[in-house]
């Protein structure tokens, strides 16, 4: 059953006098218990996308289209008010660079006990504690560490309490943003291990956002690949890593040594995604695709399902697939 819903949803962002979009015409849908491992190019907007669920983007900001539907619920249509009681409680992010947001001047306890005591003001502050102490066990904080200050705990060991504090209240949805980016790559598997742990003990549903399709693949469930605002593939995971479609996504995968790709330093695909203020209609990768069509600038790529679960933006790699020659109107 789904838990999140999101239906042809588009943002834009206020450019000067104008209006960029940021998101376009996104549609996914995430059961409950499931990990979604969301990539794709830095600048592609899969921030901005957890920020639109979460109800957080930033002033200037507008829908422009769809909606984003949790627990039967329409995000998009409720209040400032409304979403304040569904953060942390029903759905929570562990933002790009958390760990670094923890207030320097409090032990780590406090801060994950404080997020219950603001939320949940009649719980009383030693059962908060537990709580916190609770928390930071099953996210293999050793709480004994909770009475340490920020500086003092590892980044591995710092990112997974801002895990613990963004799980402390139980929602039934975390966003966790780039999560692993600035740590090694053993300190990577490790935090990943601990939300896949965490997915099947509390039954969460994850929303996990990258920019490395590697170690997406070793943890989520289904994978959805973005560019430029937006999905260009969405499916199982095995399905996409093993049979890629979308040229921007088999470029991704070839130019990946974890997936067969050349022990080199190269390019990864050459050119860069258009910017916010160049999107226009028509296919936003052409410019950059090896297997552009002239025609491909006209109409922009719908998702089509190709296979079960499998599903595209590609009308050229569709019809190369069945042999049905080049037109794709
Ligand atoms: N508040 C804002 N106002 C205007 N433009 C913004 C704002 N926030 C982000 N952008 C632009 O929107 C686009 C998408 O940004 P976003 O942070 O969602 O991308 P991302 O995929 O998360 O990138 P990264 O992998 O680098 O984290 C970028 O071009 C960014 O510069
Ligand atoms: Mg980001």
């Amino acid at each position: 059953m789904a838990l999140l819903s999101i239906e042809h949803y588009s943002l834009e962002y206020r450019l000067g006098n104008s209006y960029g979009r940021v998101l376009d015409d996104i549609t996914l849908t995430l059961g409950k218990g499931e990990i979604f491992g969301l990539a794709g190019e830095s600048g592609c907007g899969k921030t901005s996308l957890g920020s639109a669920i979460l109800g957080t983007i930033p002033e200037g900001a507008r829908h422009a289209g769809g909606k984003i539907v949790f627990d039967n619920r329409e995000l998009t249509a409720m209040t400032e008010k409304e979403l304040c009681t569904l953060r942390w409680k029903d759905m929570s992010m562990v933002f790009q660079g958390a760990m670094n947001a923890f207030d320097p001047t409090m032990t780590i306890e406090k801060q994950i006990a404080d997020a219950v005591l603001v939320h949940e003001p009649k719980c009383r502050k030693k059962e908060a504690v537990e709580r916190a102490r609770n928390i930071m066990s099953r996210c293999e904080v050793n709480p004994a560490l909770g009475k340490r200050y920020p500086h003092e705990l590892s980044g591995g060991m710092r990112q997974r309490a801002c895990i613990a504090m963004a799980l402390v209240l139980s929602p039934k949805l975390v966003i966790a943003d780039e999560v692993t980016t600035a740590l090694d790559v053993m300190i990577q598997a490790q935090v990943y291990r601990v939300l896949k742990n965490l997915q099947e003990e509390m039954g969460l549903t994850i929303l996990t956002i990258s920019h490395d399709l590697a170690l997406l693949a070793e943890c989520a469930d289904r994978l959805g690949i973005m560019y430029a605002g937006r999905l260009v593939e969405l499916g199982d995971t095995r399905k996409i890593i093993e049979s890629p479609q979308h040229p921007y996504v088999k470029a991704l995968l070839a130019s990946n040594p974890d997936f067969g790709g050349e022990r080199i330093i190269r390019p990864a695909i050459e050119g860069a995604p258009p910017l916010l203020t160049e999107r226009k209609p028509g296919c936003p990768f052409k410019p950059r695709c090896s297997v552009a069509q002239s025609d491909c600038h006209i109409n922009t790529p719908e998702l089509v399902e190709v296979s079960t679960n499998h599903w595209v933006a590609c009308p050229c790699c569709l019809h190369s697939n069945s042999g049905k020659g080049n037109d794709h109107e």
